[in-house]
C-alpha cells in the first residue's frame, strides 16, 4: 500500500494555491468583526431558518455569488436551552436541493439533515428535535453526498450555543456580542479580485484552501472587546485549511471547552490547532488595554510563515461583567475504556485518488497495477502528479467565469475517489452496526497527509494519538478530532440511528467527504 503512496506531502509543497494576496498583518481599513444575529426559539418553539442566495464581499473590492441562512453569507446563531423542544423549520429557496446537518446536536439520525434528509428546492423541512445535552458550541451546515464541499463554502453555516443558563454562576462572560463572540474561521480564494471556488484535481487531493483568510465573512476584521475577560467561541468554517492559531503577543488562549462541552483541565494554550469542523472556546484577557492579532500559521508545511486573522481592540467604553479566568469548571469525567466492546480499524484511504493521479501522468511512469519501485521519492511523484493534471485542470475550468459559484465536487471528480471504510461512500451500503448505547474504540491510521474525523450522533473520547495521550484541551468529549498518523477513540453510540438515515462519521475536509471518504452506521 505504501509503496502506491501519493507522496501528497511532497506534492502539497511544489503546489502553490496562494496568489500572493494573504496578509501578515491587519490593514489600515479593516471591517469591524460582522456578529451573526443571535435568534431563539419564538413562543410556539420555532425556529426559521431560510437557505437562499445572495452575494456577499469578502474584502473590499471582491464580491461574489454566495449563499446564506436568512441572509446573504452565514447564517445566524442559534442559542437553545437544554431540555428544549424545538422545531427547526428549514426553507430551501436556493433553487437546487440541499440538506441541513445539525453538527454536535445529539438527535436521532431521521431528524440529523445528512445525505438522507434531502430537502427540495421550495420545500421546508422541519425536524422538531428535544436538546438533550451539556452547554455545547455547535454548528449546522449542509450535507449533500457529493455538493457539500461547494454548498458550505457558498456560506451556507450558521451556529448553534447549547446552554442552561448557569454561565453566570460559572464565572463565564455571557453578553452576546460584547465578551461572547463566535469567530467563524474560513478562507477563501481570490482570482482576478473575484472569490471563486473551482477546484482542480489537486485540491480535490489535498482540500480546497483560499489565499485569504475570513473570520465571520470578513477579511481580517477588527474586534472591539471590554477591557477585561473575552469568550471566544471558535469554529473552524473552512472547508480543508487548519488553523494554528496564536495571539501576537504570545498571551494565552485559556481554552475551557470543545465540541461537546468542558474540557477536564482548562488551561492556558500558546497555540491552538483547529481542523475544519472543530470547536474550542477559550478566554483571553485584555484587561492590559493593549491590542492584539490573532496569527496562524501559513500553511501545514510548518515553514513557521504566520498569517494575519483577525485583530482586537480593547474600548474602555464597553462593560467589563468578567475579571478573572475561572480555576475549575465541571469535569467531563472519563468512561472506563474497558467498557468497550469492541475495536474496529479505519484507514483514511487516499489510494483511488492516487490512482487517478498517476493515470493521468505520462505513460511510461507507472505500471499499472505494480508498486512505484523506484520512485519513491517524493518530489519525482509530485512533479509527476503536477503534470499529470494539466489536462484536467484546463478541462475543469473552462467554461467557468470567475464569480461562478462553481460546480459540485462530484460533478469534477469523474475517477477521484477516497474511502473511509474500505470503499468510497455509498448511499446503499450499511458500513457499521453499533449497538445503541455501547461504547467502542475505533483505530484510526492516515497514510499520507492529516484528516479531521468526524462522527454523527456519537461523541468521543481520545484515547492516544501515535501512542501517546491528549493534550488537556484534546481531553474533553469531541465529534472532531484532526488525525495525522495512528489514533484510537473511544466512542459512545448514544443516539438511534435507523437504516432510512443513518448517521455518517467522515473526514470532514469537504472535498474529500464529496469523493467518498465518508462511511454510514447504524445502531441496533
Ligand atoms: Cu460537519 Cu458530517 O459534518
Ligand atoms: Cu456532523
Ligand atoms: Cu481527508
Amino acid at each position: 500500500r505504501h509503496a502506491l503512496g501519493l507522496g501528497l506531502g511532497a506534492a502539497a509543497a511544489c503546489y502553490l494555491p496562494w496568489n500572493g494576496v494573504a496578509r501578515a498583518a491587519a490593514r489600515a481599513d479593516a471591517p469591524p468583526l460582522p456578529v451573526p444575529p443571535l435568534i431563539e426559539p419564538d413562543g410556539n418553539g420555532v425556529v426559521k431558518l431560510r437557505l437562499g442566495k445572495g452575494r456577499h464581499a469578502f474584502r473590499v473590492g471582491s464580491e461574489a455569488a454566495s449563499a446564506g441562512v436568512n441572509g446573504s453569507y452565514l447564517g445566524p446563531l442559534l442559542r437553545l436551552e437544554n431540555g428544549a423542544r424545538v422545531t427547526l423549520a428549514v426553507e430551501n429557496a436556493l433553487g437546487e436541493e440541499t440538506t441541513m446537518h445539525w453538527h454536535g446536536l445529539f438527535v436521532p439520525s431521521r431528524l440529523d439533515g445528512g445525505p438522507h434528509n434531502i430537502i427540495k428546492p421550495g420545500e421546508t423541512w422541519s425536524p422538531e428535535v428535544t436538546i438533550d445535552q451539556p452547554p455545547s458550541f455547535n454548528w449546522f451546515h449542509p450535507h449533500m453526498h457529493g455538493d457539500t464541499a461547494r454548498q458550505a463554502h457558498m456560506g451556507l453555516a450558521g451556529l448553534i450555543v447549547v446552554t442552561d443558563g448557569k454561565d453566570g454562576e460559572r464565572g463565564l462572560p455571557q453578553s452576546y456580542g460584547i465578551d461572547d463572540l463566535p469567530l467563524v474561521l474560513q478562507d477563501r480564494r481570490v482570482i482576478e479580485g473575484e472569490d471563486v471556488y473551482a477546484p482542480d484535481l489537486m485540491d480535490l487531493i489535498h482540500g480546497f484552501r483560499g489565499d485569504i483568510l475570513i473570520v465571520n465573512g470578513v477579511e481580517g476584521p477588527v474586534a472591539a472587546v471590554p477591557k477585561g475577560i473575552v469568550r471566544l467561541r471558535l469554529l473552524n468554517g473552512a472547508n480543508a485549511r487548519n488553523f494554528h492559531l496564536r495571539l501576537s503577543d504570545g498571551r494565552p488562549l485559556h481554552v475551557f471547552a470543545s465540541d461537546g462541552g468542558f474540557v477536564a483541565a482548562p488551561g492556558p494554550v500558546s497555540r491552538l490547532t483547529v481542523a475544519p469542523g472543530e470547536r474550542y472556546e477559550c478566554l483571553v484577557d485584555f484587561s492590559g488595554g493593549s491590542a492584539v492579532d490573532l496569527l496562524t500559521l501559513a500553511d501545514d508545511e510548518e515553514t513557521g510563515e504566520e498569517l494575519h486573522v483577525m485583530r482586537f481592540v480593547p474600548d474602555a467604553g464597553l462593560p467589563v461583567a468578567v475579571t478573572a479566568i475561572p480555576a475549575r469548571l465541571e469535569d467531563p469525567g472519563m468512561p472506563d475504556p474497558s467498557l468497550s466492546i469492541r475495536r474496529r480499524s479505519f484507514v483514511f484511504d487516499e489510494r483511488l485518488a492516487a490512482n487517478m493521479a498517476l493515470m493521468k501522468a505520462p505513460s511510461g511512469q507507472m505500471e499499472s497495477g505494480h508498486g512505484m519501485a523506484g520512485m519513491h521519492s517524493g518530489h519525482d511523484m509530485g512533479s509527476m502528479e503536477m503534470e499529470g493534471m494539466h489536462d484536467m485542470d484546463h478541462s475543469m475550468h473552462q467554461g467557468r467565469s470567475a464569480g461562478d459559484a462553481g460546480a459540485p465536487v462530484a460533478a469534477l471528480a469523474s475517477g477521484v475517489r477516497m474511502a473511509m471504510a474500505g470503499e468510497p461512500f455509498d448511499m446503499n451500503h450499511i458500513d457499521v452496526e453499533a449497538k445503541l448505547g455501547s461504547f467502542e474504540i475505533w483505530e484510526l491510521q492516515t497514510q499520507e497527509m492529516a484528516h479531521p474525523f468526524h462522527i454523527h450522533g456519537a461523541s468521543f473520547r481520545i484515547l492516544t494519538k501515535n501512542g501517546e495521550p491528549p493534550v488537556p484541551h484534546e481531553a474533553g468529549w469531541k465529534d472532531v478530532a484532526l488525525i495525522n498518523g495512528r489514533a484510537e477513540l473511544l466512542i459512545r453510540f448514544d443516539r438511534e440511528a435507523d437504516r432510512d438515515h443513518p448517521f455518517m462519521f467522515h473526514c470532514h475536509i469537504l472535498e474529500h467527504e464529496d469523493v467518498g471518504m465518508m462511511a454510514q452506521f447504524v445502531t441496533v
